[in-house]
């Protein structure tokens, strides 16, 4: 969500933060703005408005040099998205400008007790921020007065501050809100996330919360609140930039579609020995194991792979398993069992509703492992361990190949456990050859969308594993073309839903289990009977000679990691026909770092 890019240099700084900012516009926005530096006349310019990053390029002055800045994707919190509410936001007299990532919750507050006279220029929370430093800065160092600011803040925030009177200096500090800092020999880039950094900065040192650091282009020091110094690592940026470009196609989302094969035969690389045994830190098997009940908490997308993951534990394991959605959890915790274990699951590893979880269980003494697609994230940071889903960074909004990469590593988590007569390398190697089959036929599917997503609204319905197949199909497809779709337990819908059945309403059906087919077919057919034009998802061994698109036999405790192929190709093909924004779809952000 948002984004944040500073740079202090030898470099150009517009260069630097313009790129950046594009490298972050998949985490959702709807502003952007940026500060910089004129080198040639020691001038500080902003340009700032509603709107993309290339609207942003195109009325910011290139005429100059500039070593000097920062740039900010805004997405709203406090205010409308508009010129005034973007940032950069500055301080009273103009002498400090700052972008921000994140809520500040006692706002008003501050206002009350610490600013009553100050005017402001903005509706946003942001600005309190920069008025208070200014204010401190009248009585102590900048350092300092940065530092009291950050004392009294309550709340999550990413901020990046430049000094006019002092243009050798970049500031930063966070809490909560992501932010790091990417090193090289020409300079220091202040960045929300390591994409910003890539191709400019070799090294990174991710910033911890309520630290706090100075640059001067060639050296930084991250203090703590109170200024002591505070030791930390520098890490290689191993991000490869051409994960990052959408190369031949024409979304990301497409790209990201296809390269589901080659992400599960990384993940079978990884995670298998020759012998088929599974390859994964004993400690974390043993974590799971000794556990009486597991816990799986997390948003969206993932939590879909989640309630996949609990059918996988519970079936391969024996050991029950709970998914709860992490920001109910994290203020309405359910009475535990004696020796739980907390499975995060998150593609992008920060997401503020997750963390506020791990951070509660942390301070009970709970242990938790993550699972997550960003090894260098905060929760794979923060938990006790992590697995890494090896799906390569993804850039489009709807999540499609975290999610068949989360529930592959689930399975392989949960068949370390036991011993079994199922080969699951193998059955995982046929699932990639079986993607490959339906990318094959896409344009098939392209063609079902056109005749038969024509309404304004859609069902999925399924039982058991593929009604939590019904629920992902069902996200992808209103996230990113807007038709209101609902995933339905299929048994469920005779008792009141079917009320929204007219003439013509789409409902898809995904059909996998064979102990169940029967009673999803008879629940297909009350809906047919109301007049609703119904499409079938179908294994090969429950398929009937009517089903538009059938699908290879899996594991049937994982066949959503198929049966999602053509639910994604769907969704893609009805935002494609109705000529949206797929890899940003409205209001919508990647990376969800506010609570
Ligand atoms: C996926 O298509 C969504 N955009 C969204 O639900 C996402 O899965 C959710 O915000 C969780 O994100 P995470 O996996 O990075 O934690
Ligand atoms: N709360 C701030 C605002 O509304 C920052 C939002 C963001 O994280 O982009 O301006």
């Amino acid at each position: 969500m948002c984004g944040i890019v500073g740079y202090i240099g030898t470099k150009d700084a517009r260069e630097i933060i313009i790129n950046g900012l594009k490298r972050l516009e998949y985490r959702g926005y709807d502003s952007a703005g940026i500060a910089l530096q004129n080198c040639e006349n020691g001038d500080f310019n902003m340009y700032k408005d509603k709107g993309r990053v290339a609207h942003l390029e195109s009325i910011t002055d290139f005429s100059y040099s500039s070593c000097l800045g920062i740039g900010h994707t805004r997405w709203a919190t406090h205010g409308v998205p508009n010129q005034e509410n973007s940032h950069p936001q500055t301080s009273n007299t103009g002498r400090f400008f700052i972008v921000h990532n994140g809520v500040i919750d006692n706002y008003k507050e501050l206002i009350t007790s610490h600013l009553n006279d100050s005017v402001f220029s903005s509706e946003t929370d942001t600005e309190v921020i920069a008025h208070l430093i200014e204010r401190y800065s009248y009585t102590m160092s900048v350092n300092e007065a940065i530092r009291k600011t950050m004392s009294l803040l309550e709340g999550s925030y990413a901020l990046a501050i430049i000094d006019t009177y002092n243009p050798y200096r970049l500031y930063a500090c966070k809490n909560k809100s992501p932010l790091l800092i990417g090193v090289s020999d020409d300079g220091v880039i202040v960045a929300s996330d390591v994409m910003a950094c890539v191709g400019y900065s070799d090294r990174f040192v991710p910033l911890e919360d309520k630290t706090f650091v100075e640059i001067d282009g060639a050296k930084y020091h991250i203090r703590d609140i109170i200024g002591k110094e505070v030791v930390h690592k520098e890490r290689p940026i191993d991000v490869d930039y051409f994960n990052i470009e959408k190369g031949e196609f024409s979304h990301f989302m497409l790209k990201e579609i296809m390269e589901q094969p080659a992400a599960l035969r990384t993940i079978i690389g990884t995670y298998f020995n020759d012998d088929g045994s599974v390859r994964v830190n004993r400690n974390i098997l043993d974590a799971i194991r000794t556990s009486d009940r597991l816990y799986i908490i997390a948003a969206g997308t993932s939590m879909n792979a989640g309630y996949v993951g609990k059918e996988l534990f519970e079936t391969l394991a024996e050991i029950p398993t709970e998914v709860h959605i992490a920001s109910e959890f994290a203020y309405n915790m359910p009475l535990l069992s004696d020796n739980p274990l907390f499975i995060f699951i998150s593609q992008s590893g920060e997401t503020a509703d997750l963390r506020a979880v791990l951070v509660n269980i942390k301070a009970k003494g709970y242990r938790s492992l993550t699972i997550t697609n960003v090894k260098t994230s905060t929760l794979a940071r923060e938990a006790d361990h992590y697995v890494e889903i090896m799906a390569g960074p993804e850039i489009a909004v709807a999540s499609t190949k975290a999610y068949t990469a989360q529930i592959a590593i689930l399975s392989i988590l949960a068949y370390g456990l036991e011993s079994h007569r199922m080969d699951l390398r193998k059955e995982l190697s046929k699932v990639a050859i079986s993607i490959e089959n339906i990318i094959d036929r896409r344009d098939y599917i392209e063609a079902l969308v056109e005749e038969y997503l024509t309404k304004r609204n859609c069902f999925y319905i399924g039982r058991g594993i593929d009604y939590y197949g019904c629920l992902e199909a069902s996200l992808k497809l209103k996230e990113i073309s807007y038709i209101q779709t609902e995933g339905f337990a299929a048994g469920e819908l005779k008792h009141g839903t079917i009320a929204l059945i007219e003439e013509g309403t789409p409902v898809i059906a995904i059909i996998s289990q064979r102990a169940i087919a029967k009673n999803t077919r008879s629940n297909l057919n009350e809906v047919k009977s109301r007049g609703a034009k119904t499409l079938v998802i179908s294994t090969k061994s429950v398929h009937q000679s009517e089903d538009q698109i059938v699908v290879d036999d899996v594991y049937e405790s994982f066949s959503p990691i198929l049966t999602v192929i053509p639910a994604q190709f769907i969704a893609y093909y009805a935002a494609l026909h109705r000529g949206y924004d797929i890899d940003k779809p409205r209001n919508l952000a990647k990376s969800v770092t506010v609570e």
